[in-house]
């Protein structure tokens, strides 16, 4: 078992291994009286066998989550809510969430809410949860007019991440979690390399969340260097918004986009003069090794995608992103248009 302690106050750990959802009952047993749990997850979890074995000891009731991004609202929060509230969870009490990221962005936020507050744990279950979404207490839903617009900064008392439960994960998942995982290669340092493709799943796992789980206790609010978890995000974004990823079955997963975003932030780095020739090859590498294209999709109209781009949170008026550099992966402001228009020319689009 490899642990990963999350250095915030209180500090919190990561136990990142096979069959680590079995120690479930030890966390909540650390949190002191705990009368009763309440697990949230989904279907596909019930249906895979892996809440057999998951056991905190306490009584608990099942909650379960409607499927994808629809089932991150509002209205999933007040169900929540309101089940726990029927089944008399106090706020000694304890949330379990078990499942990926859309599991733990909405248990984590009816757990930030219910009684201005209640702990949760999380048991991660796909490898985008595992290596990101469990770790750093981001929680929240969407609303119609966008993604993750209602939330709280909301740590974890513990998060447990079950390699054994991926045997289950689809291969598309997969592909999504090896996307964001890609990302990790290049914030370890000023001095990135391939190796993270060579571990197996649960060092490459215990090595995203040591970099996820630094940049968290620096950064806790997002106000600074956590941006660099953005790696990659905001041509992934503009894909998302222009319609060509997570748009179904022809377009991009989200991690997919991501991995197409690592390349074209390597090429602007490039063009910028911040990282030269074999710098970008490595970002190349690390893409393909992890079994991703680095291809901008059929559609991507270059004008409009620079108008999303200015739209990212990031930027102010201007266009922002991360971008790898001598000193590593940093915010880079004020970055032109011209520049970004030619980087994408040189990626495609392909017809
Ligand atoms: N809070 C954060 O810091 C943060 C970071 C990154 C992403 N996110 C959010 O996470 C969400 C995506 O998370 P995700 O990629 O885990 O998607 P997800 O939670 O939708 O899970 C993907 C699918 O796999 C299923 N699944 C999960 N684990 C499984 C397993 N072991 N076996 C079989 N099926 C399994 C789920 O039921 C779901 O159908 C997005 O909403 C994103 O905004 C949050
Ligand atoms: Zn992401």
């Amino acid at each position: 078992m490899i642990v990963v302690p999350v250095a915030l106050d209180p500090p919190y750990e990561v136990r990142i291994g096979a069959g680590a959802r079995r120690e479930l009952a030890r966390v909540v047993a650390s949190l002191g009286e705990v009368r009763q749990a309440a697990v949230v997850t989904q279907g596909a979890l019930v249906d895979a066998g892996w809440l057999e074995g998951l056991d905190p000891k306490v009584p608990f009731d099942v909650h379960l989550l409607g499927d994808g991004e629809a089932a991150k609202s509002l209205a999933s929060v007040e169900a929540l809510c309101r089940s726990f509230a029927r089944d008399g969870l106090s706020r000694a009490d304890v949330v379990v969430a078990v499942g990926g990221g859309v599991v733990s962005d909405v248990a984590g936020f009816a757990a930030a809410s219910y009684h201005r507050g209640t702990r949760y744990v999380n048991v991660a279950t796909s490898l985008l949860a595992q290596v990101d979404a469990a770790i750093g207490g981001k929680t929240g839903v969407n609303l119609p007019e966008g993604k993750n617009l209602v939330g709280a900064f909301w740590q974890p008392s513990g998060v447990l991440c079950d390699t054994e439960t991926l045997s289950s994960l689809p291969e598309r998942e997969w592909r999504c979690g090896r996307g964001e995982m890609a990302k990790y290669a290049f914030l370890g340092g000023a001095d990135p390399d391939a190796s993270l493709l060579a571990l197996d799943v649960e060092e490459q796992v215990g090595r995203c969340v040591r970099i996820k789980a630094e940049v968290v206790a620096a950064d806790e609010t997002e106000s600074g260097e956590r941006m660099s978890l953005n790696y990659g995000h905001t041509l992934a974004h503009a894909l998302e918004a222009e319609g060509l990823a997570d748009a179904g079955a022809g377009a991009l997963a989200h991690g997919e986009a991501v991995a197409v975003g690592l390349v074209f932030a390597a090429l602007l780095a490039r063009r910028l003069g911040r990282i030269d020739d074999e710098r970008v090859a490595l970002h190349r590498r690390v893409v393909a090794g992890f079994g991703l294209s680095a291809e901008l999709p059929a559609g991507a109209d270059p004008d409009r995608l620079v108008a999303a781009m200015g739209r990212d949170k990031k930027a102010r008026h201007d266009l922002a992103f991360v971008l790898d550099g001598p000193d590593g992966v940093e915010l880079v402001r004020g970055v032109a248009p011209e520049a970004v228009l030619a980087t994408l020319a040189e990626m495609g689009p392909r017809p």
